[in-house]
């Protein structure tokens, strides 16, 4: 089936255990457990598809009880799964601390994810050619999102790549010349200009200058960046603004006020939302996509969860009318 968006990527199992302090090494905290699904790929796959575009997920799991659920999963949510099952390795989990202030602190255990292979991907050339945006992140083999690059590079798509979570080595830099645009966070950024030769503390972006934060953004080797700033936004730097029908090739967009209970998967809510919209409205300027984008992330810190935080378009429309 032809779609608007295919997203690359990571599912896991989240495990979320809840408490009003993250407990401190050595310590014993009492707390609160859930479980549901996660893997930035996946939560990406379901705030595209619950934005409304229609929506296939490239991804790798085990033969397991949690890869069975998995698949359920995807296919309540509508969308077009191709999974590669992997003999002797788990599906993806991923033990979540949060605390009352909705901060987490992850620590994932990719399992088939790792091993999610090339071929797999090229496999499913297809899928990919029906769509107009590929989305990839760093929560599988870095390899099999390169070759999912190359190949959506080839087929004319639109690439965004969230290189998150923070991976080291010249096996993920080298994603970042085959995409159009690049979605990095604050400490994502600040190690990716420091491997360009620029020294920037994460906690000190938010603050500079546009046309500083511009300088950096083009140190990168990518046509245009779209920094998240959290609660502040993002920040837009293009090589040509033209490209995305913008007009500045450097400027700000605001960030909507939250009632933060989770803010675990907001980073995929934005990039999910943004691939989306602009999938499914070809014609607009980024800066508006970048807008839709950041009322979603907003909208999904306002819920628990990781892919079940993230918004329709209804809810979205209702929160921010307008
Ligand atoms: O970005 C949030 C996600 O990171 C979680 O769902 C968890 O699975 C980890 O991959
Ligand atoms: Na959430």
């Amino acid at each position: 089936a032809a779609c608007d968006v295919v997203v690359v990527g990571s599912y896991n199992q989240d495990m979320v255990w809840q408490a009003a302090r993250l407990p401190a090494p050595g310590e014993t905290r009492m707390g609160r457990f859930s479980s549901g699904p996660g893997g930035k790929g996946f939560n990406q796959a379901v705030a595209a598809a619950r934005q409304g575009a229609r929506t296939a997920f490239i991804a790798a799991r085990g033969n397991d009880a949690l890869g069975e659920r998995a698949a359920d999963t995807a296919r309540a949510e509508g969308i077009d799964a191709r999974w590669q099952q992997v003999a002797g390795e788990a599906t993806g989990t991923a033990a979540i601390w949060l605390d009352a202030a909705g901060q987490n602190s992850i620590v994932v255990a990719p399992g088939a994810n790792s091993l999610l292979a090339p071929a797999h991907v090229l496999a499913q050339r297809e899928t990919i050619a029906s769509a107009r945006v590929l989305l990839t992140q760093h929560e599988v083999h870095p390899v099999a999102s390169l070759r999912a690059l190359q190949l959506a590079g080839e087929l004319g798509l639109l690439r965004i790549h969230n290189p998150a979570p923070q991976q080291d080595g010249a096996a993920y830099r080298a994603l970042l010349a085959e995409c159009e645009l690049l979605t990095p966070n604050e400490s994502e950024f600040a190690a990716l200009v420091r491997a360009h030769g620029a020294e920037v503390e994460a906690s000190a972006i938010a603050s500079l200058a546009d046309e500083d934060l511009h300088t950096l953004c083009r140190l990168l080797p990518v046509p245009s960046v779209v920094l998240t700033l959290g609660a502040a936004g993002a920040f837009v730097s293009h090589a040509d603004p033209t490209r995305f029908h913008d007009v500045a090739a450097a400027y700000r967009v605001p960030g909507q006020s939250a009632h933060v209970v989770d803010t675990t998967g907001a980073g995929d809510c934005f990039n999910g939302a943004l691939a989306a919209s602009l999938a499914c409205a070809v014609d607009l300027a980024l800066a508006t996509h970048v807008a839709q984008a950041t009322r979603c992330a907003a909208c999904s810190v306002e819920s628990h969860g990781a892919a079940a935080s993230m918004p329709t378009r209804e809810q979205v429309g209702r929160r921010f009318p307008g």
